[in-house]
C-alpha cells in the first residue's frame, strides 16, 4: 500500500530528475562552448587583415627613421648588374661558363670559400647541375676562383 507516498518521490522519478539535471548541465556546457567558438570567430573576423608591429609578418610600414641634422646622405644607382669579377686569367671563362644559369653574383655573394670548396663547387655545377664545361677549362675556372675568392685571397 502506498497511500502516503509524495508524488514524484518514486525511484523512477528521482532517476528522471537526476538525468534531467545532468542533461541540463551538459546543455549549458555545450552552449558555453558554442558561444566561445562563435565569439572567437567574430573576433578573428575583426582581427583579419590587421597587422601591427607586434605581429610577425607585419605589413604596416614602420615610421621613417629620424634624420639627424647635418648628416649627409648619398644616393647612387641601384646595383642591378652583377658585381665585377676580379681581373685575372680565367675571368672570361668564368663569365661565359658560370653565368648561363645564374649570375656571377652567385660567386661574389659567397663568403670566402676554401680552395677545396671551390673545386667541389665547380664539380657540383658540372656533375649535379649539368653544365658541360670542357675538361681543359674546368681547372682554369677552379684556379681562378681559388686565386681570388678564398679567405686568404679575397679582396673586399
Ligand atoms: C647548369 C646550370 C648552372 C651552371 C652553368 C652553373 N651553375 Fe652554379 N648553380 C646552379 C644551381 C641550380 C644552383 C643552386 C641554386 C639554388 O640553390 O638556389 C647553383 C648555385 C651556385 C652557387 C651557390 C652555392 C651552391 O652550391 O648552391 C655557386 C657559388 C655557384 N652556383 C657557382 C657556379 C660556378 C662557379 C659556375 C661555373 C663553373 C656555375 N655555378 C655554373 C646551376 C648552375
Amino acid at each position: 500500500m502506498e497511500l502516503h507516498r509524495v508524488p514524484g518521490s518514486s525511484r523512477r522519478a528521482r532517476q528522471l530528475r537526476a538525468h534531467m539535471k545532468r542533461t541540463t548541465i551538459w546543455f549549458v556546457v555545450f552552449l558555453a562552448t558554442l558561444a566561445a567558438a562563435a565569439g572567437s570567430l567574430v573576433y578573428a573576423q575583426f582581427d583579419a587583415g590587421y597587422y601591427s608591429q607586434r605581429n610577425p609578418g607585419a605589413i604596416m610600414q614602420s615610421a621613417a627613421p629620424k634624420e639627424t641634422d647635418g648628416a649627409t646622405y648619398g644616393v647612387t644607382a641601384y646595383p642591378l648588374y652583377p658585381p665585377e669579377l676580379a681581373p685575372g686569367p680565367g675571368r672570361e671563362d668564368v663569365q661565359s661558363y658560370c653565368s648561363t644559369c645564374h649570375s656571377t653574383r652567385y660567386i661574389t655573394m659567397q663568403p670566402p670559400l676554401s680552395p677545396e670548396t671551390w673545386t667541389a663547387e665547380v664539380n657540383k655545377m658540372v656533375k649535379v647541375m649539368g653544365q658541360p664545361i670542357p675538361e681543359d677549362v674546368q681547372p682554369v675556372i677552379i684556379k681562378y676562383l681559388q686565386t681570388h675568392y678564398t679567405p686568404d685571397t679575397r679582396k673586399p
